[in-house]
């Protein structure tokens, strides 16, 4: 297949690096790309991925089989339903769908209607609705921005003066979401949907915050592991707790969605918080998520773009679910100094030849650009790359993927290192 993967993250490199395994072969161009995967495949640069006539008017005159939206801004804009209109098979909702990751409300009233199990929230428009939303659900209190804000619209606080301060910040970009606050373990867990039928990927776990234990500021996502071994301890294993999901929270809201004719044709993030037995989801994307993804895909087994094809061309019904290997993957995303407030950039990296001479390990760039200068990358964003890891067990994957970040050298470069450290000390 003839297929365009538009993005230019460490996710998109993982979803390229997953459809060129696939042995049927595929031609993959992705665009805008990045250093990284600028040596794994063909890049081209058309213009801006967020403007849908652009895009549908480049893909006619340059036909693909297959469309695959990696992030959620060209979503929100409408690119996915450029293509369709024009007779693309595209992997991607279209904007309408795509509200449930860009409106938090939006989300919230799709559960509601669909009975979805999920945290109480009030929306707020004024700094006088939020002063009573904060006394209602009392502390701690969990202030959302309710559109876009690249992981930092998220602020869970004890202290009432900071919530009343990132609320009146979001409130000048519009409304905000007052939330109870949710106890338990993340979860974050994907699934296909071709607009009807939903088939679920392997679970894995993110972690948000900057630093060690889960202190410090919420970021796009510092590492993962998947798959989630304690899932064994209140469901019995992960395909009864992956049903669950798949019954009481993916199918419900595709259906909704279907019956309010905005089908969700793409990937249905589905972040969870998971105490006991109880499920209740804190949000929705409509896309992969980063860096869940980089450990995700390396243990898929069916090839993804038969997978990402059939979804969208709505030819789920049937398809048996994808199948993962046994295999532990651990991502530790290394992030530049300053990320996520102020990110220095334009500094190079050294060592990838050594990092990639340990077992089992990638490499899926996000933030990078090759310098002719330096003869080598150069970090140009906050998160520059994610280092994932392969083994029979999180132990090894663990001692893998350190090993191979160590040997990375990018001056003031910050990772956790404590991804997967609790599955491994269980
Ligand atoms: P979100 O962008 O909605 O995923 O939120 C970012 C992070 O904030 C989540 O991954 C959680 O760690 C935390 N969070 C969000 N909503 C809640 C909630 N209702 N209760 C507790 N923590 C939350
Ligand atoms: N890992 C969180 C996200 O992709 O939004």
């Amino acid at each position: 297949m003839r297929i365009l993967v538009l993005g230019s993250g460490a996710r998109e490199h993982a979803i390229l690096d997953a459809l060129l395994a696939d042995p049927a072969g595929h031609d993959v161009t992705v665009s805008p790309g990045n250093g990284g995967i600028a040596e794994a495949s063909a890049t081209v640069v058309f213009g801006d991925i967020t403007d849908d006539e652009l895009v549908a008017d480049w893909v006619q005159a340059n036909p693909f089989d297959l469309v695959v939206i990696g992030p959620e801004a060209p979503l929100i804009a409408g690119v996915a339903d450029g293509l369709r209109e024009r007779g693309v098979p595209v992997f991607g909702p279209g904007r309408a769908a795509a509200q449930l990751e860009g409106s938090k409300a939006f989300a919230k009233r799709i559960m509601a209607e669909a009975g979805v199990p999920t945290g109480r929230a009030v929306r707020a428009g004024t700094l006088t609705e939020v002063e009573a939303a904060l006394d209602e659900l009392g502390a701690p209190y969990v202030v959302k921005a309710d559109g876009l804000a690249a992981g930092k619209g998220v602020l869970v606080t004890d202290d009432r003066a900071a919530a009343l301060d990132h609320a009146t910040h979001y409130l000048q970009q519009g409304a905000v979401l007052l939330e109870e606050h949710l106890t338990g373990r993340e979860v974050s867990l994907f699934f296909l949907s071709d607009g009807h039928t939903v088939l679920p990927l392997s679970p894995a776990q993110d972690f948000k915050r900057l630093g060690d234990g889960d202190a410090g500021p919420n970021t796009g996502g510092m590492g993962a592991y998947s798959p989630l071994p304690w899932l064994a301890d209140s469901f019995g294993g992960e395909e009864a707790f992956v049903r669950r999901v798949l019954e009481t929270v993916a199918e419900p809201v595709v259906r909704q969605l279907e019956d309010e004719d905005t089908p969700f044709i793409g990937l249905l993030y589905c972040g969870l918080i998971v105490e006991g037995d109880d499920i209740r989801v804190i949000e929705f994307n409509a896309r992969f998520g980063d860096p869940e993804t980089q450990v995700v895909l390396p243990r898929l087994v069916t090839p993804l773009a038969g997978l990402l094809f059939a979804a969208a061309s709505g030819e789920l019904a049937g398809m048996p679910w994808p199948e993962f290997s046994d295999q532990a993957a651990v991502g530790v995303v290394l992030a530049s100094e300053g990320y996520p407030e102020a990110p220095v950039t334009g500094r190079p990296i050294y060592g990838f030849r050594d990092a990639l001479t340990v077992p089992g390990i990638r490499i899926d760039h996000a933030a990078t650009a090759w310098s002719d200068e330096h003869d080598t990358l150069l970090a140009t964003g906050g998160r520059v790359l994610t280092v994932v890891a392969v083994a029979d067990d999180f132990r090894e994957a663990r001692s893998r993927v350190y090993a191979a970040v160590d040997a990375l050298d990018l001056e003031g470069g910050q990772y956790r290192t404590d991804i997967a450290a609790a599955v491994v000390a269980e």
